[in-house]
């Protein structure tokens, strides 16, 4: 006799699992976020191997190197660590609109062009939509790479596991979206936790026994309100984010997890109107549209992972309005940070901006993380005030510590090369601490100006006597 449904709530923001449903979650303290969720699974033996038993190995065994599958996009190699591995199962996610679809649809192409067999599911679009994205894609449509490929319009997950075990030929499945997916064994609806996970798993199961990659492509919101892949994110080998501001066509996927790869790479795409482009050098495409001669305007010698970037900084100070506090508005950078600078040019280099409005933005939509941009953001807001334009061919990088001192950053090496490469002249950085062996090298041609404190970088500001005069 098959076993009654059992059902219970589970909360769409922590996961928590309630017998009864409440209002509000004890756990995360949401109103109104939980959720019927109802199984009628009844729990099956079903042994991986013929015997039901572990094979267990020695730790002094061989290990290969995973084998690696070109995706044929080199941002993407970048970041999954020198391409797909056969077996393993990577989730994409994004916000809705990003750019997933978009990206999954030119890496299936690419594959199929490589001669590798892809099944592309999607659960939200027609079939006609999609050749009508790959027709605006201009994607390649040669007989060779459209054997290669397959396209299906499902949500059944069943189907989809029946026809690949049947089939067996795929290298490469793509899921579009996991939200879509429904597994005839959950009673909930498509995209609730139980549903997603529950259709990942048996997805990623058949994947791990077939030798296919599966990418699965998620949708995340901001307020949690769809299962998110976030339940997904310990059942997969790889969690990529593909990341951006909708309003500019940067976007960045960046590795949050990955088993066979590292964490910090970042790929660089830019959506255009025939889909999405690589970047392979994005600090020149970041200050593009730089005018050098502007003041409070900066350039930042950043990190994103291991891979270095020139951003811009830019600072716009007016003079407070109304009898509130001042402004301060930051897009790119973390405001309580701004507000850490302006103290400490306030209060050790006298600089008094306390009645000033000040709007900061960094370029190109990219949001930066690292202390190390302190030094550039302090350029920025030192130049607006002195209405001093910095140097045109300056970079900066460093961590400014509370009693104004300029602090060292990590790969500073690095950063120094691509302000090289970009043609810059002057680096402003943190001053050298150890001997004289340790310091990095700059490349040639770059002239260093290591600065101690942030009052000798406002003293580099100062009306020159002779400007007073002309
Ligand atoms: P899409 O890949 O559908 O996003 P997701 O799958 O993450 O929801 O991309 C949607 C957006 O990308 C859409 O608003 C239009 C834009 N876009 C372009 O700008 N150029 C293009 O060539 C394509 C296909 C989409
Ligand atoms: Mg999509």
């Amino acid at each position: 006799m098959a076993k009654k449904p059992t059902s219970f709530f589970i909360c769409r923001v922590c996961h928590t699992r309630y017998p009864k449903w409440t209002g509000r979650c004890d756990h995360c303290g949401e109103w109104n976020t939980l959720e019927e969720e109802k199984t009628s699974a009844t729990p099956r033996r079903t042994p991986l191997n013929k015997a039901g038993r572990l094979t267990t190995a020695r730790l002094d065994g061989k290990a290969q190197p995973p084998e690696r599958i070109d995706t044929g996009m080199a941002e993407l190699n970048r970041v999954l660590g020198s391409g797909l591995v056969p077996g393993s199962a990577v989730l994409v996610g994004g916000d809705p609109g990003i750019g997933k679809s978009t990206l999954m649809l030119q890496m299936t192409c690419a594959l199929a062009r490589g001669q590798q067999s892809v099944l592309y599911v999607s659960g939200e679009e027609a079939i006609d939509q999609i050749r009508l994205r790959a027709q605006r894609l201009e994607l390649d449509r040669s007989p060779s790479t459209v054997n290669a490929l397959e396209l299906a319009a499902s949500i059944n997950v069943a189907d989809i596991s029946a026809t690949l075990e049947e089939r067996r030929v795929h290298r490469v499945v793509v899921i579009d979206s996991i939200q879509t997916m429904w597994h005839e064994d959950v009673a909930s609806a498509p995209g609730s936790v139980s549903q997603v996970k529950h259709c990942a798993f048996e997805l990623i199961r058949l994947a791990k026994t077939l030798g296919f990659v599966l990418v699965i492509i998620g949708h995340v919101t901001k307020e949690g309100a769809l299962a998110g892949p976030r339940v997904l994110e310990h059942m997969v080998d790889a969690v990529l984010y593909f990341e951006g501001d909708r309003g500019h066509q940067f976007r960045i996927l960046r590795a949050a997890k990955n088993r066979f790869g590292a964490t910090d790479e970042i790929g660089v795409f830019a959506m255009t109107d025939v889909g999405l482009r690589e970047v392979p050098n994005p600090s020149a495409l970041f200050l593009a549209e730089r005018h050098g001669n502007i003041a409070g305007s900066a350039v930042f010698a950043g990190l994103e992972g291991t891979r270095p970037v020139l951003l811009e900084v830019q600072v716009l100070l007016s003079a407070k309005a109304g009898d509130g506090g001042a402004r301060r508005a930051v897009i790119g950078w973390d405001s309580s940070r701004l507000s850490m600078i302006l103290a400490v040019l306030e209060a050790r280099c006298g600089l008094k901006l306390g009645s000033m409005d000040v709007h900061l933005n960094v370029t190109g939509g990219l949001k930066i993380t690292e202390p190390a941009a302190d030094l550039a953001v302090a350029a920025a807001l030192i130049s607006a005030a002195t209405g001093q334009p910095t140097a045109a061919n300056a970079a900066y990088f460093g961590e400014v510590g509370l009693s104004g001192e300029i602090r060292q950053v990590a790969q500073t090496e690095q950063r120094l090369k691509e302000i090289g490469k970009l043609g810059f002249q002057y680096a402003v950085l943190p001053r050298h601490v150890g001997n004289a062996n340790t310091r990095p090298k700059p490349p040639k041609g770059l002239i260093i100006q290591e600065t101690g404190h942030l009052s000798d970088l406002v003293a580099q500001f100062a009306p020159k006597a002779n400007d007073a005069s002309s």
